[in-house]
């Protein structure tokens, strides 16, 4: 499949974005300070925290799964089985916990994920949301790809 060209100019912060690549959904996140100092917090919690067995480019970083720290681009398909995980930003949601700090969280079989799209340990699905190919056109635009 060619690339897809997103602008992403639009996403608010703590916001996401769905884009469509490969008939795939893909979800872009703007992160705010708090949700990046989230991601440490739950760095123990996380089945595979720096992704060496999940799938990403290599020039992204191992821990924040982005070129940017504000801007994570994942598929959004849940690693378990395929279904697409909701987004939930939200922090101690009353369905996930008093501890939750946002995240995805998977509704076929209950699998979490971090605002990296890292997977807690214990679900269902075995690996992070993977990170497709891509790179900045320009500070608004991205190609996925
Ligand atoms: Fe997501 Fe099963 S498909 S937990």
């Amino acid at each position: 499949g060619a690339p897809v060209k997103v602008n992403i100019s639009k996403i608010e912060p703590g916001q996401q974005m769905v884009a469509e690549w490969r008939g795939q959904p893909v979800f872009i996140v703007r992160r705010t300070e708090e949700i990046l100092a989230n991601l440490e917090k739950v760095a123990a919690q996380v089945a595979d925290p720096e992704s060496k067995a999940s799938v990403q480019p290599v020039y992204v970083d191992p821990k924040l799964r982005s070129i940017k720290p504000e801007l994570l681009i994942v598929v959004g398909l849940c690693t378990h089985l395929g279904c697409a995980p909701s987004f939930r930003p939200e922090v101690a949601a009353a369905d996930l916990g008093a501890d939750w700090v946002g995240g995805y969280f998977c509704p076929c079989h209950g699998s979490k994920y971090d605002m990296a799209g890292r997977v807690y340990k214990a679900q269902p699905a075995p690996l992070n949301l993977p990170v497709p190919p891509h790179s900045y056109e320009t500070d608004d635009v991205i190609i996925i790809g």
